[in-house]
């Protein structure tokens, strides 16, 4: 089921006409921000924990009330779900009601066979981990956040549902399932009347595979679709137009963005993309998150923010999220070249 976005301004939230939107997830009752905040990069030990806290805040004054975490974020990995847990004790503490916070777990996290994986062992260990860390009773949804190519789907699924039913995870997901596997997940957790809330999936307009292969099966099956890393880790800012700056995270050594793949071709179409976002008046990033949006069956765009000047851009893409015929043909005429693919 698939319903349109319900607007709805938090109290106490005093700027300007922005008034966030709320989809509900797939066949559920639970609603989330059409954008949510993900703490993948910039919320770690190696990062500023003031601007950490001004992003967070300032997103939930925003009325972006869904965090996205996992085990491994970082770095160090764990840093940002401790940093998360100081941030809520510090400032929100009275909010937790208010909030939908997702863990995952999945890829490499600590020494020895049972810190990588999506097996049960895994699992279970990650989940509790994660909730000492942030200071949880439970998170609102935990995701198996990838296929590890061995464990038995059944292994994991029951793993999710186990967390369920300890009252350590409200509902659970799935990350980056190949399509061929999606439907014995949804199967599998419809049967044990712990259904797939969402299947997260990195989608931009310089990423469309998820949106061809993954979205109708999830949608099919009643499942909500969540996207990350929707501007391209920041190549659908612009920022990278005259080379890659300094503070950009095709430059940290931390960052997941390589050098290589600011590529002459994606710098050039994004060039031209963001010509055609100014003359909707919009920024680069707000033309690229809104043309996910447009997308009936996504629910919510992950965003990262490196400060609180991107996150107010960013919430600005809610002023515009339509599009005429002509801006879809002008924009698919750039960007359908699978040369612009991850
Ligand atoms: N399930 C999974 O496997 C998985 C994988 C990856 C991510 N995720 C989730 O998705 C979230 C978002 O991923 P992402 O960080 O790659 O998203 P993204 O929105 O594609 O990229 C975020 C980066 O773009 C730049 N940026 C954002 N807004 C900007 C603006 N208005 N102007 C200029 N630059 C801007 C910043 O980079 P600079 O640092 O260069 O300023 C920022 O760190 C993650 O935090 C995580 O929660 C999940």
């Amino acid at each position: 089921m698939v319903t349109s976005p319900s607007p709805y301004r938090r109290e106490g939230w005093g700027g300007g006409p922005l008034i966030m939107q709320y989809k509900y997830c797939g066949h559920s009752g639970v609603q989330l921000p059409v954008l949510s905040l993900g703490l993948w990069h910039n919320f770690g030990s190696v990062d500023d924990f003031s601007t950490a806290t001004q992003m967070v805040v300032k997103a939930f004054d925003a009325g972006i009330c869904h965090f996205d975490l996992a085990n491994n974020y970082g770095p160090v990995p764990g840093s940002a779900e401790s940093n998360f847990g100081r941030i809520l004790k510090n400032n929100l503490a009275s909010h937790r009601d208010e909030m939908f916070i997702s863990s995952k777990a999945g890829h490499q996290m600590w020494e020895g066979v049972y810190g990588d994986g999506s097996s049960r062992k895994n699992i279970i260990a990650s989940c509790d981990q994660s909730l000492r860390r942030m200071g949880l009773e439970y998170v609102d949804i935990f995701y198996s956040h990838r296929y590890d190519g061995v464990t038995p789907i059944e292994e994991t699924m029951q793993a999710l549902i186990d967390l369920v039913r300890q009252g350590k995870a409200l509902y659970v997901g799935i990350s980056k399932y190949p399509p061929h596997l999606q439907q014995q997940c949804y199967d599998i957790l419809r049967e044990a009347h712990v259904p797939c809330l969402l299947s997260q999936y990195r989608c931009s307009m310089f990423d469309p595979k998820a949106q061809r292969e993954n979205f109708q099966i999830a949608a099919d099956n009643g499942s909500g679709i969540i996207c990350f890393s929707p501007l391209a880790q920041g190549l659908l800012t612009g920022k990278y137009d005259n080379g890659i700056p300094a503070d950009s995270r095709a430059a940290k050594s931390t960052g997941f963005l390589q050098q290589s793949q600011v590529t002459p071709e994606r710098v050039e179409a994004a060039r031209q993309l963001g010509a055609i976002a100014k003359q909707r008046g919009q920024s680069l990033a707000q033309m690229a998150l809104a043309w996910i949006l447009k997308d009936e069956r996504v629910t919510s765009c992950i965003i990262g923010t490196s400060s609180v000047a991107q996150l107010d851009n960013n919430l600005a893409t809610l002023n515009n999220l339509t599009f005429s015929d002509d801006e879809v043909t002008a924009i698919k005429n750039i960007i359908d070249k699978p040369e612009l693919w991850f």
